[in-house]
């Protein structure tokens, strides 16, 4: 099957590394980038949610308005809107792009970060509100008929939209998290499951949690796999690694002089993050290419960890996760345009050639000796 590309779609050029050289909301800057991605040969960005960032649903209608390839992933918190208003507002923002947008539901791994927008139950109470909601809005999608609702966290009668997605049955949902309520929702709801980079044992532990979760909620067909790295690269190993060492020295010091600090406090209260931290207090290298220290400088704050090296090493370690059944690749750096473009010319071809050469040889194989690849098929 092949492989997905998964950008960043920010609203200004801050990083970790790099203090922002204008506003939060930077209009030209986030559309620069939008279409760097879009040029580069990406399959989609994402739009993700802060409690104090620029409202990521207007500024998806503003991209996709203004491309006219490149998808939208648009993560979105449930606590901040009634679902069938958010229903409406995701079928409006897909027939403006043409059927581009997928919906990335985020259960919120923070306490302190979640009652900043007056959401003040606990994580697994969010979880059951994030079923309820996600089952509320397909509802809502693809129901003509006015209908009732009465469930543990929304009540309303006599609903019936009349905004439908242009995508049909649906646009898609993802799902991300790493704790077993997590895996339990998402594996059961989800058609894509976004994990942040991991080793690849991890990671493959990980799958099987979520494929595991989807076989118990009844489902044939678990959801796509994506993963999310920072990749460092340059052209030669030395350069590359020269550079990781640069990058991770910044995070440290914009770290240490308060420029930048990890959302809602010191500890992660996130599975996610927890797991990254241990798994860089356990090493700073794994496998082919992947680096933990900048997980570790952030205290494993989201997508964090690195591959480092040459395009060819970085797209080979990549591919060893395509092996592994991950469907989509997130990606972004700390010079968020520049790598972008970079990524997009030097890694992303390498990685699409060689998943189509797998695939075709797989394909090939299969053709003429159908009985011992039934099912390897990806
Ligand atoms: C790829 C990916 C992107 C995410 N994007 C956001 C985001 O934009 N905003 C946010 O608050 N949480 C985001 N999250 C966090 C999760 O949606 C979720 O709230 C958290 O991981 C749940 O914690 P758990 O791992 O303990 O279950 C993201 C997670 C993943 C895997």
């Amino acid at each position: 099957m092949p492989v997905e590309f998964l950008g960043i779609a920010a609203t200004n050029d801050g990083s970790e590394t790099t203090p922002r050289s204008a506003g939060s909301f930077d209009k030209d800057y986030t559309l620069r980038l939008a279409r760097a991605h879009e040029d580069h040969g990406w399959d989609r960005v994402l739009f993700a949610y802060g409690s104090g960032s620029p409202e990521p649903g207007t500024a998806a209608a503003y991209i996709a308005a203004n491309t006219s390839r490149l998808q939208i992933l648009l993560a979105h918190r449930p606590n901040v809107s009634y679902p069938t208003f958010a229903a409406k507002e995701f079928a409006t923002l897909d027939q403006i792009s043409d059927g581009r947008l997928t919906v990335h539901f985020i259960t919120g791994g923070n306490d302190h970060e979640q009652q900043r927008e007056g959401d003040f139950l606990t994580k697994d109470e969010r979880y059951t509100r994030t079923r309820e909601y996600i089952e509320i809005v397909r509802r809502v999608w693809t129901e003509h008929e006015a209908f009732d609702h009465q469930g543990d966290h929304f009540r309303f009668a006599d609903f019936v939209a009349d905004v439908f997605p242009v995508q049909q049955p649906s646009p898609d949902i993802s799902f991300g998290g790493s704790s077993p309520a997590a895996y339990a929702a998402g594996g059961a709801v989800a058609d894509i499951y976004a994990l942040w980079g991991e080793p690849l044992a991890q990671t493959a532990q990980q799958i099987e949690a979520v494929k595991a979760a989807a076989s118990a909620a009844g489902r044939s067909r678990p959801p796509r796999i994506q993963v999310a790295f920072r990749p460092i690269i340059a052209a030669t190993e030395e350069l590359a690694w020269e550079k990781a060492y640069r990058t991770v020295a910044a995070i440290k010091e914009r770290r240490a002089s308060g420029a930048w600090s990890r959302r809602g406090g010191q500890e992660p209260e996130n599975a996610g993050s927890q797991r990254l931290v241990a798994i860089a207090g356990r090493g700073e290298r794994y496998d082919r290419a992947l680096w933990t220290p900048t997980a570790a400088a952030t205290g494993g704050a989201g997508n964090s960890n690195a591959l480092v090296g040459t395009p060819e090493t970085v797209a080979a370690a990549l591919l060893d996760y395509y092996d592994l059944g991950v469907d989509i690749i997130s990606a972004r750096g700390y010079d968020l345009l520049g790598d972008a473009i970079d990524f997009g010319r030097h890694v992303i071809p390498l990685v699409r050639e060689e998943v189509a050469r797998r695939d075709a040889a797989k394909a090939a194989a299969a053709a003429a000796d159908p009985a011992p690849f039934e099912g390897a098929l990806r």
